[in-house]
């Protein structure tokens, strides 16, 4: 029996880059990089257990949360491969208050910024359950040859030239776009490779879970609370009463719901007005690669994420994904109230 055909990551970026707008081969070196960052931060992870990388670290972030070690682990490997990608000119991550621009000779004439939330859902560090890593890439707006600026870093999410996350999970997986569809690989240990595992990953059209942090209810905008109520309706018809699975991982959740079809919420609340997420580490890149399964991603007042033009490099943001029928009938809930976003 013949064996299956085993194609890895770089494989595929080489197959594709041709259909890119600038092939000169630097966005594919680009994602080459990434991967092995991804590599090491997924020996890491797996190593979390075993050595003295647990725990916090001390230090709060912009955010005003806790950085665990493996956060600031995870930022150090992507920024330090990024830097020598010679690519890239300049990166944004929700671990640190400024842009890190990049002045060697090399980098500063890199077309290429990137945004990242180097290591997301890192609550679950220490209970063994899935984080994952998120960014995106853009081309630069300032000139090459010169430091890049805030300016370039604030694009609308439709500028993304690629986008993905990495998810440490049962296995670890990359999942990227690049405008060409999703594509998902899965790392094989034994050989050290992204394998491609899911080509054209497309998401159902319709779904029958949703993720929310329903401990926030009695916050939530009366939209969300209908729509909730919706979901948990018996109706056959329509697959009701949904059910509820929430990781706390939004990589997680979104991986399972892009997958399975379903909803992932997290809107604005009363004590976080504006959301929680972020939306150049986080919303952009899942939205990006929702679109590009088939998916919408909406603050859920009838703005596509993708549209939204930034304001600060830590704005957050409210977030509806997943199903594209399931987040046009969250909306139509969330419009009968006069909010606007
Ligand atoms: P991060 O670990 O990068 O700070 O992100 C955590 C995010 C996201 O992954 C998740 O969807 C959400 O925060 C969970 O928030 P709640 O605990 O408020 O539900
Ligand atoms: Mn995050
Ligand atoms: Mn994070």
């Amino acid at each position: 029996m013949k064996g299956a055909q085993v194609q890895t990551l770089n494989e595929v970026i080489i197959q594709q880059q041709s259909a890119f707008p600038y092939a000169k081969g630097e966005l594919s070196r680009l994602l080459t990089h990434l991967g092995v960052a991804a590599k090491i931060v997924h020996k890491k992870v797996n190593k979390a257990g075993l050595v003295d990388i647990l725990g916090e670290a001390g230090a709060i972030n912009i955010q005003g949360e806790d950085q665990k070690k493996l956060d600031i682990f995870a930022d150090k490997t992507f920024i330090s491969s990024f830097k020598s990608s010679g690519i890239v000119a300049g990166v944004a991550t929700e671990e640190q208050d400024e842009i890190v621009v990049f002045t060697d000779n090399l980098s500063v004439n890199g077309n290429y910024i990137i945004c990242m939330d180097p290591l997301d859902g890192s609550s679950n560090i220490d209970v063994n359950v899935s984080i994952g890593t998120i960014f995106s890439i853009y081309r630069r707006i300032s000139s090459p040859g010169t430091p890049v600026v805030t300016e370039d870093f604030l694009q609308e999410g439709n500028k993304q030239v690629a986008a993905g996350y990495v998810i440490y999970g049962s296995s670890t997986m990359l999942v990227y776009t690049t405008g060409l569809g999703t594509t998902g690989f899965t790392l094989d240990p034994s050989i050290g490779e992204f394998c491609l595992s899911n080509q054209f990953m497309e998401t159902p059209k319709e779904g029958s879970i949703y993720s929310i942090n329903e401990g926030n209810y009695i916050k939530f905008p009366q939209g969300v609370k209908d729509y909730l109520k919706y979901c948990q309706v018996e109706d056959k018809s329509t697959n009701r009463p949904y059910s509820s699975r929430y990781i706390g991982s939004l990589v997680a959740d979104f991986h399972r719901n892009l997958i399975k079809g379903g909803i992932f919420i997290y809107p604005r609340t009363s004590s976080n007005p504006r959301g929680k997420l972020r939306l150049l580490y986080e919303c952009n890149p899942i939205a990006f690669l929702a679109e590009q399964a088939g998916g919408l991603a909406t603050n859920g007042y009838g703005k596509r994420i993708l549209d939204v033009k930034p304001k600060e490099l830590h704005q957050r943001i409210s977030f509806f994904t997943g199903s594209a029928n399931m987040v046009k009938k969250a909306e139509s809930f969330m419009s009968k109230y006069d909010e606007k976003q």
